[in-house]
């Protein structure tokens, strides 16, 4: 998803711009760009395809890595390093127009002299791009964006900020925008609707970016703007803020308590096996403080609910997308076991375009890692206007979901950088397994010894997930023997499905390998003849099929699902419970977690499937965190 960070102030503008977008560049992007003002009516324009790092050698200067001092000097004598101290930058991800130097932001107007950055999508593009074209502006590129800067010149009359915001009140759509003018060395404009943009000031300037992280560095202190509200940065460090209305405001600061270090990789190759092994920290900080011995019930005090409104459900309705949608499935068997209630889970993009029945009885469980995906808000708006009350679940603070929703439940994941969500899925089924015991204890479905008993199971997962992380061998092992496979099936029974289905996600989003995930079930009615016979004569050819089969109600029939694509030639991957003798015999390749209650095998399975995909994606040399045409936050249907 693209990313913005603008700054003015006292210090050399590119590499705070720099630093700031390599900060960002776990959003996922195709092309980077600056404009800067070197001096009163100069603005210099430098984009790239590809990554910073390409943009900073266009610049002549060398990207730190996160966490690192930029340098201050040109490195590189390739091209002169432009001065100045005011500039915008971006990270773009083709939504209109392929990925190209044109496309890339800034884009400019006609003269020249104004550059704009944008994040999202501008709706009503065309019928403006139409206008303005029959104006007499002139377009140099297929994006949205564009649209934006022409707009802006065409009410530009000396005051830039009044042009944005006379433009802004012509937009539709979600976007962030950042505008900067030759004219006025000292300041930017930015704006935002339905998309991020975090604001903050320190002593040497005033900055935005599109996450907090690209911040970090300079302040800690951040702004969040209002939709459609409008800001200017000056270059002393001001931050002055409007309502839509045009009225000024004094913003409220929020403090950010997270350090630098958490954006760094930990001495780990990668984010992802970095935040992979947070993960028993991640399940700590989720479980510490939700158990009150005195009250056997759990604590979520962000529920304002009696058990008499507890009673009076009648239904549960997860919306979520990707990864965030498999945590729901999960959450789903746990509170219809539990607490009785009937629960749908649904995609957010496919639930905002039915006509779905949701009333006030309804609870509405929104769950977004990023708290920004486009769908998932939309599908909140929904719900709310319907008269649901709407939970968010996610774990950035601050982020969309958390306005969106009337009550919010933060997993306590921590920035998570890697586009592959890891920590931050185990944060949800986490949450959710503690939601579904609360809803089961207040609905009168779970006695009391009930709740403690699992509690105290779920008090052991952290340290039984080190014991997986200790030992990787294995998952390598059957990594290794399906590397170089055409697809890899996964099958499943009940919360075993539910798990499997992330892995297949997981596998296939990096390392491009195909994978498809079913109900072991449902295998014999037509999945089953993607695995190629002729595995049966020749291994190098048999169909890898990853079978959940921890130990569970439904077992015995799961290890004759492992039978019947044995016998049709595939190589079998088993995710088993440790010393399970019946499985070893079925097949050589055996991944074990430790015993656990089968409502709680998904948090241990997960973590064993999240490392065999990691170890097939750097086996076929995929760059793990930034897997190709992904983005972290998808703020954008
Ligand atoms: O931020 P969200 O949880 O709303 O994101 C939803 C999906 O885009 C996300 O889970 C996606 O599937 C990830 N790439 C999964 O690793």
């Amino acid at each position: 998803m693209c990313g913005i960070v603008a700054f003015t102030g006292t210090i050399d503008a590119v590499d705070v711009l720099l630093g700031g977008l390599r900060r960002l560049e776990y959003r996922g992007y195709d092309s980077a760009g600056v404009a800067l003002v070197p001096r009163a009516n100069e603005l210099i324009c430098v984009r790239r395809k590809g990554k910073v790092a390409q943009l900073a050698a266009a610049l002549g200067r060398e990207t730190a890595a996160p966490g690192r001092e930029a340098p201050v000097a040109p490195t590189s004598s390739s091209a002169p390093a432009p001065a100045g101290t005011t500039g915008i930058g971006h990270t773009r991800w083709a939504t209109h127009g392929v990925p190209s130097e044109a496309n890339a932001h800034p884009h400019r107007d006609c003269s020249g002299k104004l550059a704009v950055v944008h994040n999202g999508i501008i709706e009503n593009h065309t019928a403006l791009r139409a206008e303005l074209v029959a104006a007499g502006h002139t377009f140099a590129s297929q994006t949205d964006t564009e649209v934006a800067a022409h707009l802006i010149e065409h009410y530009y009359q000396g005051n830039l900020a009044e042009a944005v915001r006379q433009a802004l009140q012509r937009l539709s759509g979600s976007f962030a925008l950042a505008a900067v003018h030759a004219a006025h060395p000292d300041r930017i404009v930015v704006t935002r609707n339905d998309a991020p943009l975090v604001l903050g000031s320190c002593a040497y300037g005033a900055l935005a970016a599109s996450d907090t992280p690209a911040l970090l560095e300079h302040t800690r202190d951040v702004i969040y703007l209002g939709d459609r509200d409008l800001a200017v940065l000056h270059a002393d460090g001001r931050v002055e803020c409007y309502d839509p209305a045009g009225s000024h405001y004094v913003p409220t600061q929020v403090r950010v308590e997270w350090s630098l270090e958490q954006a760094e990789r930990g001495g780990y190759p990668d984010f992802m096996l970095k935040e992979i092994h947070e993960q028993p920290r991640v399940l700590r900080d989720t479980i510490s403080g939700r158990f009150a011995v005195e009250n056997p019930g759990l604590v979520f005090e962000e529920l304002p609910f009696s058990d008499r409104d507890f009673a009076n459900l009648d239904r549960i309705q997860v919306i979520a997308c990707g990864t965030s949608y498999h945590a729901g499935l999960i959450g789903r068997n746990l509170i219809e076991a539990w607490a009785r209630l009937p629960v749908d889970v649904e995609v957010a993009s496919e639930f905002r375009y039915r006509d779905p029945i949701v009333t006030p009885r309804t609870l509405v469980i929104a769950i977004s890692q990023s708290g920004e995906t486009a769908d998932t808000l939309e599908a909140v708006k929904l719900a709310r206007r319907a008269g649901a009350f709407v939970v968010g679940l996610t774990n950035v603070v601050g982020s969309r979901i958390t306005l969106e929703a009337n009550a919010v439940i933060y997993i306590k994941a921590n920035l998570e950088v890697a586009v592959a969500a890891t920590k931050s899925f185990l944060g949800q089924v986490a949450m959710l397994t503690l939601l579904a015991l609360h809803l089961g204890y207040h609905r009168g479905f779970l006695s009391t010894a009930q709740v403690s008993e699992i509690y105290a199971d779920i008090q052991k997962l952290p340290a039984q997930i080190e014991e997986i992380l200790a030992d990787t061998t294995a998952i390598e092992r059957c990594a290794e023997a399906c590397k170089d496979a055409q697809t890899v099936l996964f099958i499943g029974r009940g919360v075993g499905a539910t798990t499997c289905y992330e892995g297949a996600l997981k596998l296939k989003e990096i390392s491009y390998l195909h994978a498809e995930a079913f109900s072991a079930g449902e295998i014999k009615h037509g999945p089953i003849a993607l695995i190629d016979p002729d595995g049966l004569d020749d291994p190098t050819k048999a169909t890898p099929v990853v079978v959940v089969a921890a130990q569970s109600a439904t077992y015995d029939k799961t290890l004759a699902n492992i039978e019947e694509v044995i016998a049709r030639g595939a190589r079998v991957v088993a995710l088993a419970t440790a010393g399970d003798k019946r499985i070893a015999e079925l097949t050589e390749r055996v991944i074990s977690i430790p015993p656990v209650r089968e409502c709680l095998s998904p948090i241990l399975a997960s973590v064993p499937l999240q490392l065999f995909a990691r170890a097939i994606a750097c086996a076929r040399g995929c760059d793990v965190d930034q897997p190709r045409n992904l983005a972290k936050s998808v703020t954008v249907e």
